[in-house]
């Protein structure tokens, strides 16, 4: 008899094969550890069990930088993008240089207190400033994991962690099969649905379900607009107006998210028509090549709408230490992408639970070497 460990929902039973279904969630075999070959402790060991199911795509390197040297940019020419960025790669590179660039200054004399990581997101109390990114279509890569189990494991992971999982949208899902809105109801709206710029009726249906569900806001990822897959599937994505996100923003009752944000003057058209939260973003440089790091547009928009608006900053995100730099360049709360997925690919909820618990640990150690003790009151006087 072998002990086999669900790492969706923790369930262990006992039995010969491999389980098809776990009884309790049930998410497929893949999802299944055999506890007598040892149990992932450590992000290293979630990133091996991952780099194994992504052979080809992804070899869940130390530093994913989106550099040659990588195989997601490597073979990306003429192919789909995989795990990589557009193009040469630059705007994915960008991201990450850009936080590589900025230095922190230790301060070490000073009252001992220990640092508060917690803050409010739309009302949600999080343990520390960090949330799951909207990512989906990991069913197709590699076939490493089945969609909803992904959705799960991001959403359970998240919420076990003490922070929120948002959902992203892709070609294969659709108002009538929904792999995210299906988690989200089943999971009592415990995350932030994400959807690609469908059509206004579209989107009207989808925001409607997650309102059904119990989700606490709703957004649309604006920078999906170019996805020509979507398109080539039945499912075009559209530029949205001022006049269409204004509706958007006038039709649901929860806070609106406008994901993809690159321009100030886009900032300020979205908080002027109601938007609650601008996430600025790059795709992780997988929309537009050479755009700068995220890093860099931060602080232009902060300092025009911090405080009428809450901020988000996603790209090239990877440690404790770059969380702390895009709060104190102006961002309210940061968004992990690839990292997430390769968590969740490599195991599951807990795979996730066990990288954001690792990103806590590193982010309050580096508020406490910077003399932080909120982070409110993170600001610029922390870098140099
Ligand atoms: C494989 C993959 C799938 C993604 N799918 C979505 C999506 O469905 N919706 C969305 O808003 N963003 C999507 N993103 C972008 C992420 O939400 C996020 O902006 C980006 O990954 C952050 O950069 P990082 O990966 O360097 O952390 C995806 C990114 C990757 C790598």
């Amino acid at each position: 008899m072998t002990t086999w460990y669900c790492t969706n929902c923790h369930l262990k039973m006992e039995q010969g094969e491999t389980p098809q279904n776990c009884p309790d969630c049930l998410a497929d075999r893949r999802v299944f550890l055999n506890i007598e070959e040892g149990m992932p402790a450590t992000p290293e060991d979630v990133r091996d069990s991952a780099r194994k199911r992504l052979k080809g795509l992804c070899a869940a390197y130390p530093l994913c930088d989106g550099n040659f040297d990588k195989i997601c940019q490597k073979e990306a020419y003429g192919k789909p993008i995989g795990f990589g960025g557009a193009g040469q790669g630059v705007s994915f590179k960008n991201n990450v240089q850009s936080l590589m660039n900025i230095k922190l200054k230790m301060r070490v004399v000073g009252e001992h207190t220990e640092p508060d990581t917690s803050i409010d997101f739309l009302g949600i109390k999080l343990d520390f400033p960090v949330m799951g990114s909207s990512t989906a279509g990991i069913e197709k890569y590699n076939d490493a994991m089945a969609e909803k189990d992904f959705c799960r494991a991001v959403v359970r992971g998240c919420k076990e962690a003490g922070t929120i999982g948002w959902r992203g949208d892709t070609w294969f899902y659709t108002p009538e099969n929904n792999p995210a809105l299906d988690v989200l109801k089943e999971e009592k709206g415990a995350g932030i649905p994400i959807f690609k710029p469908r059509s206004q009726d579209v989107l009207k249906r989808l925001i409607s379900m997650a309102e059904e569900s119990g989700c606490p806001a709703v957004g649309v990822d604006l920078d999906g607009c170019g996805s020509t897959i979507m398109a080539r599937h039945g499912q075009p994505v559209f530029r949205k107006s001022e006049k269409d996100i204004k509706e958007l923003v006038g039709f649901t009752k929860l806070p609106f998210i406008a994901k993809g944000i690159m321009a100030l003057e886009d900032a300020k058209l979205c908080a002027d028509v109601g938007v609650k939260v601008i996430s600025i973003s790059n795709h992780g440089g997988r929309v537009l090549d050479s755009t700068p790091g995220v890093a860099e547009v931060v602080p232009k928009i902060a300092d025009a709408l911090k405080g009428k608006v809450l901020i988000t900053a996603d790209g090239g995100i990877r440690t404790g230490y770059d969380v702390l730099k895009m709060i104190a360049l102006g961002a309210d709360a940061v968004l992990l992408g690839r990292d997430i997925i390769r968590a969740s690919v490599g195991a599951g909820t807990l795979g996730v639970k066990i990288h954001l618990d690792h990103i806590k640990k590193v982010f309050r150690k580096a508020m406490f070497m910077t003399g932080q003790t909120t982070v409110k009151e993170i600001n610029r006087d922390i870098l140099c």
